[in-house]
């Protein structure tokens, strides 16, 4: 069975547009435990435009399930990280300027510093995960540094599959640029992660992968809770990942 993190950075950031209480991230975490997802992922960005420090510290007494705490490797959040004991971290590259995680993290270019920030994470108890591009040598890197589990940027995937559907060959090329860091990911023993952009109609096609773990959904999914509501959003993504 493949795992669903949800990912409710997006019920902040409708809360942060009138800077009121609701709609409370506390509440959407329960609806989505309730509703089937293995774990809450909260991204706490260094310029805090949507989750804040109060909904780090409110999940993690509240959430039943996995609190997953998406971070950059930077020195402030690592201290809150370290405070908050979130069950994972993911690691990944922080601009302010950009709209969402852009790309994944250059890990090659800076495992000293990046392996010091997983031993200090590691040593709290807190289980590790690098966001990365599906790249084979990006993949030994988290390995060599000693990360726990990768997250493969799937970005690319569903901008291709948005653009010409899965036939395409860059849809091709880059399912199976995730195949084979996947391989080498399971070879490696890190557990596997994907997300970004998967949606009710592109994450059929990485389902299929063996010894996927979990995948990390938010925007697509609280759009769709707007129609639906939050429970049935989570309860059909669940069930679509692990249609056979
Ligand atoms: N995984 C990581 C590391 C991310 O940065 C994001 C976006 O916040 C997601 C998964 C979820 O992406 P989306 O909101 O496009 O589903």
């Amino acid at each position: 069975m493949i795992k669903l993190g949800v990912n409710i950075d997006h019920i902040a950031t409708l809360r942060q547009a009138r800077k009121e209480e609701i709609p409370s991230v506390i509440e959407a975490a329960k609806i989505c435990e309730e509703a089937g997802a293995d774990s809450i992922t909260a991204h706490l960005r260094e310029d805090r435009r949507h989750v804040q420090d109060f909904d780090i510290y409110g999940l993690r007494k509240s959430i039943k399930t996995k609190l997953n705490f998406e971070m950059a490797a930077n020195e402030e959040i690592i201290k809150i990280a370290v405070d908050v004991k979130p069950d994972f971290a993911c690691i990944v590259p922080e601009k302010r300027q950009e709209l969402t995680t852009e790309g994944g993290l250059d890990v090659k270019s800076n495992k000293k510093n990046l392996a010091d920030v997983v031993a200090r994470l590691k040593k709290a108890g807190i289980v590790v995960s690098m966001f990365i591009d599906a790249d084979v040598s990006q993949v030994l890197a988290c390995s060599e540094i000693g990360a726990d589990a990768v997250e493969l940027h799937t970005g690319k995937y569903a901008k291709f599959f948005k653009e010409n559907g899965a036939i395409s060959s860059n849809f091709r090329t880059e399912l199976e640029r995730i195949l084979n860091a996947s391989q080498t990911a399971i070879q490696k023993k890190l557990s596997l992660n994907a997300g970004h952009g998967l949606d009710y109609d592109n994450a059929k096609q990485i389902c299929k992968i063996s010894g996927m773990n979990e995948f990390n959904i938010g925007f697509s999914i609280v759009a769709k809770a707007i129609f639906t509501g939050l429970a049935t959003a989570v309860k059909d993504m669940k069930e679509l990942i692990n249609k056979d």
